[in-house]
């Protein structure tokens, strides 16, 4: 079994998965789909300069690109995720860049009039650190442009924060079979609420070889798209709204830079 990578979030199991998990829930094409709509309401549309600040696989990216997005870079913080990239379009304009390295990055390149981290992947860093990375965002952005993040939906209930999804917690959910270098996995998670914290491992169990069996924990911070909107504010975005749409799970928040002249 592979050692675990618990609070790192460094993907190194889950990359070889990922795009098995992700793309018979249609993840890529719809998270590419309300990027779209963001991007129409900006004066310069599919000319729009993008990144991807949690690119992961690339996927994304190359559904804007399909649907006619040229200026599209990617940047995340896990190596193991960026291995995955396939599509040339966007192949040598992704880097690998941690949010804490992630103004520096934007320093080196024109601003974008659009920044986004969607899937659920702002939820891996803290209020505290999210603070400073929707500045550097901020800092990377065009006159008039966006920044783009999901936030999952939490629901109060009587014994504390509770998943909005519904899903039970601490009990094991199979998601998928899938395959990795011939050998087939069955693939489960089981999510574990401690407080402000939400603990989800995920098990690939070869169904063959049991000793071949792999897991990995990765870390979400529980909050929400109420308090990313108040904390966009706070740091001087325009505008601060949450938009929810039919095709994606999470509540997206659009932070608009001011317009200057
Ligand atoms: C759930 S995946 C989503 C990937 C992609 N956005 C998607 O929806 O398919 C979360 C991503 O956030 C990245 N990530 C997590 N913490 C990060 C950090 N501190 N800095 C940069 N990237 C990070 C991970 O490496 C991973 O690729």
């Amino acid at each position: 079994m592979e050692a675990r990578n618990g609070e790192q979030n460094m993907y190194r199991v889950l990359s070889r998965f990922y795009r098995q998990l992700a793309e018979p829930r249609n993840h890529f094409a719809s998270q590419a789909r309300v990027v779209g709509h963001l991007l129409a309401e900006l004066p310069n549309g599919t000319e729009a300069r993008v990144l991807d600040a949690a690119c992961g696989t690339g996927d994304v990216l190359k559904c804007l690109w399909e649907a006619g997005s040229r200026s599209l870079y990617g940047c995340d913080g896990s190596e193991d995720m960026l291995q995955q990239v396939q599509f040339d379009g966007i192949r040598g304009r992704v880097s690998h860049v941690e949010w804490g390295q992630l103004d520096r990055y934007l320093r080196t390149h024109d601003p974008f009039d659009c920044i986004y981290i969607l899937g659920n992947s702002l939820a891996h860093a803290d209020l505290t650190k999210i603070e400073g990375i929707l500045g550097s965002m901020q800092g990377g952005l065009s006159d008039g442009g966006v920044a783009i993040v999901d936030v999952r939906r939490w629901a109060l209930a009587s014994g504390g924060v509770r998943d909005g999804s519904g899903r039970a917690d601490s009990e094991w959910r199979f998601l998928v079979e899938a395959e990795l270098d011939g050998r087939r996995y069955q693939v489960s998670d089981k999510a574990c609420l401690e407080g402000s914290v939400q603990r989800v491992m995920y098990r690939f169990v070869d169904a063959v070889e049991p000793q071949g069996t792999l897991q990995e924990e990765l870390v979400y911070h529980v909050f929400s798209a109420k308090e990313i909107c108040e904390l966009g504010r706070r740091i001087g975005f325009a505008v601060a709204e949450t938009k929810v749409f039919e095709e994606w799970p999470y509540d997206v928040v659009a932070l608009k830079q001011p317009r200057n002249g």
